[in-house]
């Protein structure tokens, strides 16, 4: 599949102070659901996409993103000397290759924003427009939800194309919220996003979620933008400023996405796998077994 959208980036600098203690060694990106890092999942996705650079805007104390990213031929060695084959080539097929994949690692040396790191990559990006994946936000579906969305951006006039769910009214004060002006199919036109608004004051219940394709203009957007909310460079904004100029629009993916940047998410989202792997049935059924006697008791 060939797109205009050559390039993925993924901000991975970030604290993951929501999962402390976990994240004080281990990088948010690499918590697993079941047996799969988080990040993995986004690689995957954005591969499906036919994605031909992926850029990751990482901080030096997370080197472990890389040394899971990138293959390990010393690993794959032992593994297949110890007649593990099958898991040896299991990680060949997912890791990156410095050889046959390009990618990119580049610092952002500060938390500033989500905003601020997407900057970062922006010496590091093909031309045209970009994929931001949010690693945290589990979005499971096939076709992949960029997948979707690179096709949908071939046939929207709008610059800017974000993911977007519906959420409940009490839901809003935790995204950015789109102003929507017209509904066609996935697709919701819009003229601009407000972050986080209590639900008086929310402009439509279509939350934006981590899967952006963003016309490169986003890029001078970032680099004129003072801080926002939190005191951070906000991406949402940029892409709101954006809005009047190069055109946003929503695009309700068909996939299930799950907040995996905050604990109940992870459960959900591991619970939601096992639920759907025999090797697990067993497991489940004990357990819902002992919940439904300390009910009963
Ligand atoms: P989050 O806001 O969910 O991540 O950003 P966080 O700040 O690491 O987590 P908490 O809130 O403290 O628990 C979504 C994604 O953007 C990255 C994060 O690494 C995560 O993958 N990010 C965020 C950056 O790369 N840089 C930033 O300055 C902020």
């Amino acid at each position: 599949m060939t797109s205009d959208v050559r390039t993925a980036i993924f901000p991975v600098a970030g604290l993951g102070t929501r999962f402390l203690p976990a994240t004080k060694v281990t990088p948010k990106e690499l918590l697993p659901v079941i047996d799969t890092p988080l990040i993995q999942y986004a690689i995957d996705e954005a591969r499906a996409a036919g994605i031909e650079r992926m850029v990751f805007v990482s901080h030096p104390s997370k080197a472990a993103i890389e040394r899971h990213v990138m293959d390990d031929r010393d690993l794959r060695a032992t593994l297949r000397a110890r007649g593990k084959s099958k898991v040896a080539a299991e990680l060949a097929e997912t890791a990156l290759c410095p050889v046959d994949d390009d990618v990119r690692f580049v610092m952002q040396h500060e938390p500033l924003g989500l905003g601020h790191a997407v900057n970062c990559a922006r010496d590091d990006v093909l031309p045209g427009p970009v994929a931001v994946l949010l690693p945290d936000d589990l979005i499971l579906g096939k076709p992949g939800a960029l997948t979707e969305m690179v096709s949908a951006y071939g046939r929207t006039d709008a610059g800017h194309l974000v993911a977007a769910m519906t959420v409940a009214p009490e839901e809003t004060s935790k995204y950015g919220i789109l102003s929507v002006t017209r509904r066609a199919g996935q697709l919701l036109e819009a003229d601009g996003m407000v972050e986080k608004p209590a639900p008086e004051a929310a402009p439509s219940r279509e939350a934006v979620v981590g899967r952006y394709v963003l016309d490169a203009s986003i890029f001078d957007a970032l680099d004129g933008q003072a801080p926002g909310a939190g005191g951070e460079i906000q991406l949402t904004d940029a892409i709101s400023e954006g809005a009047s100029r190069v055109g946003l629009a929503g695009f309700r993916f068909s996939g299930r996405r799950f907040d995996c940047g905050s604990k109940t998410g992870m459960l959900a989202a591991t619970l939601h796998l096992a639920r759907q792997d025999p090797e697990y049935a067993a497991v489940l059924a004990e357990l819902d077994a002992e919940m439904a006697a300390e009910r009963a008791a």
